[in-house]
Order: C-alpha cells, then sequence, then structure tokens
C-alpha cells in the first residue's frame, strides 16, 4: 500500500507577508515577523550588544557551532575545516558560538574525524583562531567587536571515536528506551564518578589550551544528547552527579570552578532547554513519539509524557550558572539523534530520521517562544536562538522582529550558513537575498555524516556538489527511497 506522506507548504510558496501570516494562524504558530525590511542598511540586526563584563559585540547575529566531520584521525582541521570556518569568518556575524564541537579527549569523539584539543593540535588550533580574524579584519575592516569561541564536548552516549566507526558509548545512567534504541545490552556499564572527575579536569585543560590558542570564550556544550546534557536528565544516577538538580548540575560546576581557578577563560553555555521523549517512524514514515513502559522522566526541561515542556528547572539551571558569572547562553533543543524535529526543523528527514510529525514552522516557533520565556527571566544574560534557518525567506523578518521585541538578544544560523555563508551581511545591509543559496533543509548535511561521509550543503554549494560524495550521496538516497 502506498504510504501517505505529510503535506506542508513550502516556505517559498508563502510569498506575501498575508499569507505567510495566514498560514501561521492556520497552523497556531506563535512567530513575530516584521512584514516589510529596513532595507537603507540601518537593520536592529546591526546594533551592537554589550555584555555584562563590558565587551561589546559588533551586531546580532551569531554563528552556531557546525561540524563538518572532516578532521583528520588525529583531530586536527582539514583544508575542508578551514574552508568552513573561513565562511563563518566572513559571514558578518560578529558572535561565532563555538565554531564547532572539539571533543577534550579521544574517547569523547562523535566520530573519527571530529577535531580535538589536547597540546599535539595546540598550533593547529592557533592557525584556525589566526585565519578566522585575518579573514574576518580584511572583509570588515576590523575585529574589535568579533567574539570567538570554541565549543567544548565529550559525545557521551554518542561516541563513535574510533575509526572502526563502531558507537563506543559513555553513558551516565540506564535510559528507559535510548539504551534499547541504540542496541545496548542490559548490563552496559554507566561512568563511575571516579572517571567524571577526570572528564572535569579534560573540561578544565581543554579551556586552558582554547585559552592559549586566542579564542575569547569556551562553551562547555549542555545540549543535543551529548555527555554535558544527559548529566541533566540523570535523575535517577546515584551519587554526586546524580538525582537532584545540584548534583545533575555538579559537572558543569566544577567545570566552571575549575576554569575559574586556572586559565580563568569566560565560559558560555550551549543547552538543550527542553527535550522529548524520543521520536521513531510510523508506518507512513511519520514521526511518532516512541512507547514508554513507564511515565517517561528522562527529559530534562519537559515533563512527564514526553511530549511538554516545562522551563522551572532550566530558569534554576541558568539563574545558577549566572551566579558563577556567565554571561551568554545559547538556547537549542532535544537531540538530532532521537527528536530531530524539534531540534533542527526540516520538510526532509535525514536518513535516520522520519517525516515531520508537525508543520516545521512549529518546531520554529517552538524554539523561538522558549528562548523568549529565557530572556524574559533573564534580561542581563546574552541570549542567543537557534533553528531559524527553516524561515528561509522569511528569515530576516522574524530575525528582525524577535530583536526588537527583546525576545532573543542573537540570532544563531546553522544550516543557513552552511549554504549562504554572507547571508547576515547581506541583511545587516539591506541587500536583497539571493534565492539560490537559501537553505531548503534536505538534510544532506546530517545524512551525510550518518553514513560516515563529510558534512556540507551538497545541493546548493558548488564546493560539495562537485564532489565525488555527492554522487555517493544521491545513489545512497535513492536506493534508500530519501
Ligand atoms: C551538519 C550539522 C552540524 C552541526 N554541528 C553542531 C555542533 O558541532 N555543535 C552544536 O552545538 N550544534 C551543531 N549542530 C546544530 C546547529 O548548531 C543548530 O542548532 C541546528 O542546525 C538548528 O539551527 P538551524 O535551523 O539554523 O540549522 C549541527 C547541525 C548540523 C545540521
Amino acid at each position: 500500500m502506498a504510504k501517505s506522506r505529510p503535506k506542508f507548504p513550502r516556505i517559498a510558496q508563502l510569498k506575501t507577508a498575508e499569507s505567510f501570516a495566514q498560514h501561521l494562524s492556520k497552523i497556531g504558530a506563535d512567530l513575530p515577523f516584521n512584514e516589510t525590511l529596513n532595507n537603507t542598511g540601518q537593520s536592529i540586526m546591526n546594533q551592537p550588544f554589550k555584555l555584562k563584563s563590558g565587551r561589546v559585540i559588533g551586531n546580532r547575529f551569531c554563528i552556531l557551532p557546525m561540524e563538518g566531520w572532516d578532521g583528520t584521525l588525529e583531530g586536527r582541521p582539514s583544508e575542508m575545516t578551514k574552508r568552513r570556518w573561513h565562511n563563518f569568518a566572513i559571514s558578518g556575524a560578529k558572535l561565532l558560538w563555538g565554531c564547532e564541537a572539539v571533543a577534550v579527549n579521544p574517547e569523547g569523539r562523535a566520530n573519527p574525524n571530529q577535531l580535538l584539543i589536547n597540546e599535539a593540535n595546540l598550533d593547529a588550533f592557533k592557525i584556525l583562531y589566526n585565519n578566522l580574524i585575518e579573514a574576518h579584519e580584511s572583509k570588515f575592516g576590523t575585529t574589535s567587536d568579533l567574539y570567538i569561541g570554541l565549543q567544548l564536548t565529550h559525545s557521551g552516549r554518542f561516541a563513535i571515536p574510533d575509526e572502526d566507526r563502531k558507537r563506543k558509548p559513555k553513558i551516565l545512567y540506564k535510559h528507559s528506551i535510548l539504551n534499547k534504541k541504540f542496541n545496548l545490552p542490559e548490563d552496559y556499564p554507566t561512568l563511575t564518578d571516579t572517571e567524571i572527575d577526570t572528564l572535569v579536569e579534560d573540561f578544565i585543560k581543554g579551556a586552558a589550551l582554547a585559552k592559549e590558542a586566542g579564542y575569547q570564550f569556551v562553551d562547555i556544550k549542555h545540549c543535543h544528547g551529548y555527555l554535558g546534557h544527559e548529566f541533566l536528565s540523570a535523575f535517577n544516577r546515584e551519587g554526586k552527579y546524580g538525582g537532584s538538580l545540584e548534583n545533575r548540575m555538579r559537572f558543569i560546576t566544577s567545570i566552571v570552578d575549575g576554569i575559574k581557578a586556572t586559565s580563568n577563560i569566560p565560559v558560555a553555555v550551549r543547552l538543550s532547554a527542553f527535550d522529548w521523549i524520543p521520536f521513531t517512524k510510523d508506518e507512513n514514515d511519520i514521526g511518532v513519539p516512541e512507547k514508554s513502559p513507564n511515565t517517561y522522566s528522562e527529559a530534562f526541561g519537559g515533563t512527564d509524557q514526553g511530549l511538554g515542556i516545562d522551563l522551572s528547572e532550566v530558569f534554576e539551571m541558568i539563574g545558577y550558572l549566572e551566579k558563577l558569572g556567565v554571561e551568554m547562553v545559547c538556547i537549542t533543543a532535544g537531540s538530532p539523534y532521537y527528536v530531530p524535529h524539534i531540534q533542527r526543523p526540516a520538510l526532509f528527514p535525514p536518513s535516520d530520521g522520519y517525516l515531520p510529525p508537525e508543520d516545521p514552522l512549529l518546531g520554529v516557533a517552538r524554539q523561538i517562544q522558549v528562548t523568549h520565556e529565557i530572556k524574559r527571566k533573564f534580561p542581563n544574560l546574552a541570549i542567543v536562538g537557534s533553528a531559524y534557518s527553516y524561515l528561509q525567506e522569511w528569515l530576516p523578518h522574524v530575525a528582525e522582529a524577535v530583536v526588537e521585541n527583546h525576545m532573543a538578544d542573537f540570532v544563531g544560523l546553522g544550516r543557513m550558513v552552511l549554504s549562504y555563508p554572507d547571508m547576515p551581511d547581506d541583511i545587516i545591509n539591506g541587500r536583497p537575498l539571493t534565492r539560490g543559496k537559501i537553505c531548503r533543509t534536505f538534510s544532506d548535511c546530517t545524512t551525510a555524516p550518518r553514513i560516515g561521509m563529510i558534512s556540507g550543503c551538497f545541493p546548493l554549494d558548488p564546493y560539495y556538489k562537485a564532489k565525488p560524495e555527492a554522487v555517493q550521496l544521491k545513489a545512497f538516497k535513492k536506493n534508500s527511497g530519501l
């Protein structure tokens, strides 16, 4: 029997403000947008932002961290990595959140080609940083208002550290759904408190190396199901890293304390502010929640049913981070491994995903609204939002309205910079968008690494279009009916 596919209007079809507004109202998406853009080069997106510490960031665009699965096996950047970072530097954005996830030890790599920060690779990280500075300076004339961070990570449950490409998860507790979903045996071990103490030291060391390489802040990654994020849902873990929120936050607070006592580089946190029960496919390949044997209780920022949002602990956590001196928080959601539709809304799913169970605009609106609630609660923190790429032609209209209405301080761009690196520069200068470069969320940038390949924008970036991997990817998608 033929499968019935969900039909959502393409953004490019919603050509007028009226049709966009009508569609938003029809699906119940609460999204602000400005009908017309300020095309005189005076966009609100070009206003500087002052952090509590006094540092000024030149405008309201942020480039979100974007990995390419394209480093060397030693964890150093390749030419492809350097090209991607170059594109970040010439985008026009003045906040580069972390460039990409960089592992603090070899076992913590999400793939064998993930960057790795250690003494041996320090010079490579210095070069990457200097390249960013030179590229930005030569296009924009100054870097005094550019703020560059490095995202430090351990991939935890989703570690694939070695060339054999086998999953070698490091988990904090036996998850009621994810252990089974990723085929872990019943007796799969959890990290011990002593092992975690060592990991804390790895992050502190990584931060010191990042500072030595030139980076101005580090992001201690707490999102997308990776280790930092898993701590926050370790409700049922015994010992000092599990149970109460204070214990679940001990990982981040120990890292922040350790960094303060050593390199003292500023710390920022990228946080999955809500999470849902893992999804799977139904008979039509559409995303549906996995069946939970009991009440689902493993979602940080979620509710018992696994499909709601409860920010009370999130507020508590961010309040604590603020007290610790954290100045910037980047809001994201869920995980690309088990709830991609809430994390990176897309019309076309990646190979390990499912057809969208909702209009992807609802996913965009959900992240924007949650970010707004957080901004309202923490007016003195710099709050960065994510998941804007699906807005496509409407991205600048929503971005300006969000910043104007103080719903976030920065608009973060992820997939869009892969296809259209200079979009921020075009918006800031009031230039019309180049349609052929707008990301249409084909998810090739996610599918390629899921099958062990490099990531990039295969449909739209001529550099990746011309690569042999583009042909392989096309064949793979055809064979798998994607
Ligand atoms: C290919 C790819 C690589 C990514 N790499 C990272 C990463 O290294 N660190 C991170 O925090 N998020 C990463 N993300 C998530 C993005 O930063 C962002 O949250 C997500 O794509 C949603 O934003 P968008 O709608 O602008 O794409 C990645 C996403 C994609 C598609």
